[in-house]
């Protein structure tokens, strides 16, 4: 099995020095950086919107990894495209037309991505999975970093992965919610390829990242030193 990809939500990191937090991450061994937008309606939590993207933008060496937790979502596709996202997962449950909204994504450059709830079915993905570039299990109701992960999800991380393999396209697998060097192992024997961890990266501070990348890293299987 060869490492996963770890994408660091800086939901867990410290907002007052998120240009510096998202330098360290990388030059600790992050493969991209995973940005959390909440709206506050389609999960009960705020967090920022394009203009601090735009911001973060020139301090992202690696991938800009938008997931939108927000409702409707389709007025604001291209504002985050603008600001330099690389890639933007949306929801199914975020407007009526997911077919559309993975169109608009295409349409301004970006690759798309497709988030699935813990209550989400992964029949969902079927109709649209031409459209995809990434699909997004949540292993925690969306909302809030540090949650424990709900392990239903890894049989849908399986379900997944068959779909995908099935599809014959080149879609990325990746997964959020209470990511830890405990919980990593399953998701990657499920199928999973990318990880997206907040707590998990952030904790201990910044003299702590690269070990932490690095176990999560090695969760694939003792592939990780870097
Ligand atoms: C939850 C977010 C996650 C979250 C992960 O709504 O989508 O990205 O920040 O945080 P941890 O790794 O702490 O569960
Ligand atoms: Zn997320």
């Amino acid at each position: 099995m060869s490492p996963p990809l770890i994408a660091p939500s800086i939901l867990a990191a410290d907002f007052a020095r998120l240009g510096d937090e998202i330098a360290a991450v990388e030059t600790a061994g992050a493969d991209m950086i995973h940005v959390d937008v909440m709206d506050g309606h389609f999960v009960p939590n705020l967090t920022i919107g394009p203009a601090v993207v735009k911001a973060l933008r020139p301090h992202v060496k690696t991938i800009l990894d938008v997931h939108l937790m927000i409702a409707p979502v389709d007025p604001f596709i291209g504002a985050f495209r603008d600001a330099g996202a690389d890639i933007l997962t949306v929801h199914p449950e975020a407007g009526p037309h997911i077919h559309r909204t993975l169109q608009a994504i295409r349409a301004c450059g970006a690759k798309a991505g497709v988030s699935l709830n813990p209550g989400t079915p992964v029949e969902v993905l079927e109709p649209v999975m031409d459209l995809v570039d990434l699909v997004l299990v949540m292993s925690v109701n969306p909302g809030f970093g540090g949650q424990a992960f709900i392990d239903s999800q890894l049989r849908k991380i399986e379900q997944v992965r068959r779909r995908i393999d099935a599809s014959g396209r080149n879609i990325l697998l990746e997964v959020d919610g209470g990511v830890t060097d405990k919980t990593a192992p399953a998701c990657l024997a499920a199928g999973a390829q990318a990880l997206v961890a907040g707590t998990a990266v952030f904790k201990g501070g910044p003299a702590a990242y690269a070990d932490n990348i690095k176990a999560l890293k090695r969760a694939g299987g003792g592939q990780g030193a870097f």
